[in-house]
């Protein structure tokens, strides 16, 4: 290699004019630091949709913490509402936002010298300061002087909810003046965050090449794996390689009967005499999330009846994909997808005794297809209002207080979804915004599945006598190895349609690398 041919810019040395040169890191390792978190642009419409034009907005970060009886606790996770505000993710921060003042400051803690020995420094205030733009950062141990002047001044403080509100001892002299709002402000952070702003496309976008691919490297080297286990290492070993340390979720490596488990996390099992394998997985990047899965033919053992699903599936996905754009209603999108997945299964022959309408109607085709289509991802996999995405229209939640709760992980259909569809009743969305919409900026999964597993079929049969009637048994039967296909991508709402942020080979592009004939 001649150094002519190594990236490099010239820089001057200010001291002595001395001329040194800087290796530029690739560009993948840059993306992330180049920008600026922007989180007074974050801060700022937050409290624009409060609608308050005066009030402190706090907001405490996460603490590390320990397993019970041990001093190792589990990796060190930054609360997401936190991060949106600040963009700081290490342990031991506060946040406060001067509605009237307009001033965002980060609260950051002082790191002892024994500490760094064995921990090493946490980020110091002109470091927190280059990543993220705020007005101030300030140690930690002048935010009760300034809380309690503040408050003193202002009518109302906001906080996510009771449990975080600041703990100091001025505070409860400061109460009863105060209004406490502890129920304003997580829905309007919810509806902040779901309309993505570019620097988080950007993360997203980085998130998904990432981790794309991984995916490719783990579909390059597949025939030189054998269990489970190797393929979780070989995509994990790619994302830590690209500097992505921390996965959006457990990574799901299912062949065989295994994937037909929605989030099967074994990962332990042989691949010989599987048909197929579910990759369910996607690395963050700057705390933010991708998800993708990809469905992989295990050897040369890619039956027809496991082609068929495989080509299915990709079906039900692409013409979903093409439909996306703003104002399209997310749960119709849910819903054509299974009756593509109907017309399918009837073609087969897995499903016969009535029209692809009839069975459609009666919600048959979620014995297969038993999870949404998708969800938001952003700074959690399953991102805020997630929920409301598959909602029929006119049960928007605006401005109600939603619970948080385990997060839809991948919601169950129930039968009246799948089943009483009427596609015409959804697209009605007045008044304020309908989250189960599509909006511009919002990013989507679409993922599509359709699975053989045994239980849980025979099971949902057993609700109706018209279920048994339409499935064909003998046929079935046939099916049962070939466990599940899943096909999952993030999906940017753009002004006049989407832009596929996974670039992850699938289908037939995916079956070339694989070497598989189709
Ligand atoms: N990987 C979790 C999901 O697809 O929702
Ligand atoms: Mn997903
Ligand atoms: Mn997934």
């Amino acid at each position: 290699m001649e150094a002519t041919d190594i990236e490099h810019s010239l820089v001057i040395e200010g001291e002595f004019d001395a001329l040194s040169i800087e290796v530029k890191a690739p560009d993948s390792l840059h993306v992330g630091v180049a920008k600026k978190f922007p989180a007074k642009s974050n801060a700022r419409k937050v409290a624009k949709a409060l609608g308050a034009r005066d009030g402190i907005i706090f907001l405490p970060g996460q603490w590390n913490m320990n397993w019970e009886d041990s001093d190792q606790g589990p990796p060190f996770r930054q609360r997401r509402y936190f991060y949106y505000l600040t963009g700081v993710n290490f342990p031991g921060c506060s946040v406060t936002y001067d509605i009237e003042a307009d001033k965002l400051t980060i609260w950051i803690p002082y790191t002892a010298p024994s500490t760094i020995l064995w921990f090493g420094n946490t980020p110091g205030p002109e470091e927190c300061l280059a990543r993220s733009d705020v007005h101030d950062v300030q140690y930690s141990n002048k935010l009760s002087e300034y809380l309690a002047s503040r408050l003193a001044k202002v009518k109302t403080l906001y906080v996510l909810r009771p449990s975080q509100m600041p703990k100091f001892v001025e505070f409860d002299n400061l109460k009863p003046r105060l209004l406490i709002d502890t129920a304003s402000l997580q829905p309007v952070m919810d509806e902040a965050r779901v309309i993505k702003s570019e620097y988080e496309i950007e993360m997203i976008r980085k998130a998904n090449a990432v981790s794309s691919e991984a995916h490719k490297q783990v579909a390059m080297s597949m025939y030189g794996l054998s269990n489970e286990c190797e393929i979780e290492a070989s995509f994990l070993s790619s994302c830590t390689a690209q500097n992505a340390h921390t996965q959006a979720y457990p990574i799901i490596a299912g062949s065989g009967p295994n994937a037909s488990t929605l989030h099967y996390d074994a990962n332990n099992q042989p691949l010989a005499g599987r048909e197929l394998l579910v990759l369910d997985a996607g690395a963050e990047w700057d705390c933010y999330a991708s998800d993708i899965t990809r469905t992989l033919p295990v050897g040369s053992t890619f039956s027809p009846e496991a082609r068929a699903i495989y080509d299915l599936v990709h079906q039900m996905q692409e013409e979903c994909i093409q439909r996306i754009r703003p104002g399209v209603v997310f749960r119709d999108l849910h819903l054509h997808a299974t009756l593509v997945a109907v017309k399918g299964l009837l073609r087969l022959g897995i499903l016969h005794n009535g029209t692809a309408d009839e069975i459609f109607k009666h919600g048959t085709g979620s014995a297969f297809f038993p999870h949404g289509l998708g969800h938001h991802v952003g700074l959690d996999v399953h991102d805020v209002l997630s929920r409301d995405l598959l909602r029929p229209a006119g049960e928007s939640m605006w401005g109600k207080r939603r619970p948080i709760g385990p997060s839809s992980l991948r919601a169950m259909v129930k039968q009246a979804m799948a089943g009483n569809a009427n596609a015409n009743d959804a697209t009605a969305a007045s008044g304020d915004r309908q989250w189960n919409m599509l909006w511009p900026n919002m990013i989507v999964t679409v993922e599509p599945g359709l699975y053989f597993c045994r239980p849980y079929i025979e099971a949902y049969l057993l609700r109706s006598n018209q279920h048994k009637n339409y499935v064909n048994q003998a046929v079935l039967e046939r099916y049962w190895g070939v466990g599940g296909v899943r096909v999952e991508d993030c999906i940017l709402v753009t002004d006049n349609g989407f832009e596929n942020l996974t670039t992850a080979p699938k289908g037939a592009e995916l079956l070339r690398i694989l070497g598989v004939h189709h």
